[in-house]
């Protein structure tokens, strides 16, 4: 593959004033100071890239890549770029740590070039495995599929229902929870091949936001009015002689699953036909995908055997993927208790995970690695940027600043874990592959974390060679509380690049 410079770009070179990293100069920032004027010579404002290249908006008319509604994913376009701008070949190997929907491990597939991913989440691996099957899928078999589908119709006496766990409860109308459970069921028992049952239960999956009460919205699920939840916590206030709730939702007359499934169904279907139409030889790779966490996942793999890494981790910014993602893990059978460890699992980033230092110390000294345990700590524990954010946030806590005292260890266990990865690709990569990660820089207590200087220099002292700083100025940075309080603040969306000399 040619090896082309997408974005060549400006510098940014603004005067900065005192105060960018921390409002109204309340704590100290020479240290993140310094960084930005260590690296503002790599960091570059794309033209080519911008928000929509690195989020879901590109992948919806994306072929393939919008068969799971993965709003967290970033398009199919930037994992092409970066292909092309690292000069990575069919036949090399490219690791996604973190994997998602598996854009960066389908891209790769289509261009004959292998790839690892990890991901704690269920619907990664139906998602790949569905996606990967695309040259596989027997074309009679899934027109029968659709047929039969459309002649089916809920018995009158089928009576059992959906599962769900404590957040999902009451998220459908009764009649849909029977319709969900029929679907399932008849998908479950049906003769069709595996992998036509597999693209049926994607389709269940992409379906269920649509045929619920609720809608995914920023951190959490959103309730529509009409829904249980929201009529007892309307009743409960009641009770309570407490002002009634205002509650905006309304999504108007819920569509039958059927509808919406045939609708998914179909959509793939001609997807499948259109990739097929173009692709006159298919792609010949592999796609490794282990359902696990990366940071545990990661020190099992072999020396100096990745072309490249293409991801974009969970951002330091409390999003939660258990709770946004519930109605679909309730549906693949994950209780409340599971979805609490899926929690911890993920990398550090809802104010509720807990430090995993422990659980990493047994994990390497259980693969004789307590060495490069020690080694990657001490990284952590000698970044004076990081030192700088946790001295701040900690004042800022101390100050009343920070609403939740929790988001003083997520930071820390952020860039900890965070570290614990970057060392592990170093070990993993070849010389001379490049790395790009896709990243937010965040805010709170008035306090800019610049994720993506903070983990170059970290990526730096483990021994990469930063590159550039692909950056793309935010519109939406700060909460509102934080506008209110401390002012505005643009905040980068970055894809940071190193290289293994
Ligand atoms: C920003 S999304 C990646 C989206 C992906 N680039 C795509 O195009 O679909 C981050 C992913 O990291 C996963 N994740 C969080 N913690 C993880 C961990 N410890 N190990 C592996 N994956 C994790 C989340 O479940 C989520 O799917």
């Amino acid at each position: 593959m040619m090896q082309l410079s997408l974005f060549d770009i400006p510098h940014i070179k603004e005067k900065r004033q005192s105060g960018i990293f921390s409002a109204d100069d309340f704590g100290v920032q020479t240290v993140r100071l310094n960084l930005e004027k260590k690296l503002i010579d790599i960091t570059v404002i794309s033209n080519d890239f911008n928000r929509k290249t690195v989020s879901y908006q590109l992948s919806k008319n994306d072929c393939l890549h919008r068969w799971l509604k993965y709003k967290e994913g970033f398009s199919a376009d930037l994992v092409k770029r970066l292909l092309s701008e690292f000069d990575i070949n069919s036949g090399d190997t490219v690791l996604d740590p973190f994997i998602g929907s598996g854009t960066t491990a389908l891209v790769c597939m289509m261009h004959g070039i292998n790839s690892i991913g990890f991901d704690i989440l269920p619907m990664s691996k139906i998602s790949i495995d569905a996606k990967q099957s695309v040259f596989d899928y027997d074309i009679a078999e899934l027109k029968q599929l659709i047929i039969a589908m459309e002649n089916l119709s809920v018995p009158d006496d089928h009576a059992s229902t959906t599962d769900c766990i404590t957040i999902t409860e009451g998220a459908y109308p009764k009649k849909t929870e029977r319709e969900i459970s029929f679907f399932t069921k008849w998908n479950m028992n049906s003769d069709f091949s595996d992998k036509a049952k597999n693209l049926i239960t994607l389709c269940i999956l992409n379906s269920l936001e649509k045929v619920s009460y609720t809608s995914k919205d920023g951190q959490f699920l959103r309730w529509d009015h009409r829904s249980k939840k929201m009529l007892q916590a309307a009743e409960y206030r009641k009770k309570s002689g407490k002002n009634p709730l205002v509650i905006r939702l309304d999504k108007g007359e819920l569509p039958t699953l059927k509808k919406v499934l045939l609708d998914e169904l179909k959509s793939v279907f001609s997807d499948i036909l259109l990739i097929r139409k173009d692709t006159s030889h298919p792609p010949v790779s592999d796609i490794t995908f282990v359902e696990g966490s990366a940071l545990f996942e990661l020190p099992k793999l072999k020396d100096k055997t990745i072309n490249g890494v293409i991801t974009s981790p969970p951002y330091c910014n409390r999003y939660d993927y258990t709770r946004t993602y519930a109605l679909e893990l309730a549906y693949l059978g994950i209780t409340d208790a599971k979805i609490k460890q899926l929690r911890q699992d993920l990398l550090s980033c809802t104010v509720e995970n807990k430090p995993k230092l422990e659980y990493l110390h047994n994990h390497y000294a259980s693969l004789g690695k307590q060495h490069d345990f020690e080694k990657i700590l001490k990284i952590v524990q000698s970044n004076r940027a990081l030192e700088e954010v946790n001295g701040a946030l900690t004042e800022r806590n101390t100050n009343g600043d920070i609403n939740n005292k929790g988001v003083l260890r997520m930071v820390n266990g952020y860039f900890t874990e965070l570290t614990f990865i970057y060392a592990e690709i170093y070990r993993l990569c070849k010389p001379g592959a490049k790395v790009a990660f896709v990243n937010d820089n965040v805010r709170y207590g008035g306090e800019v974390i610049p994720v993506d200087f903070i983990s170059t220099d970290l990526a730096e002292q483990i021994g990469f060679k930063p590159v550039k700083i692909y950056s793309l100025m935010q519109q939406k940075g700060n909460s509102s509380q934080q506008m209110a309080k401390f002012g505005r603040v643009p905040l980068r969306k970055s894809i940071t690049i190193w290289e293994k000399s």
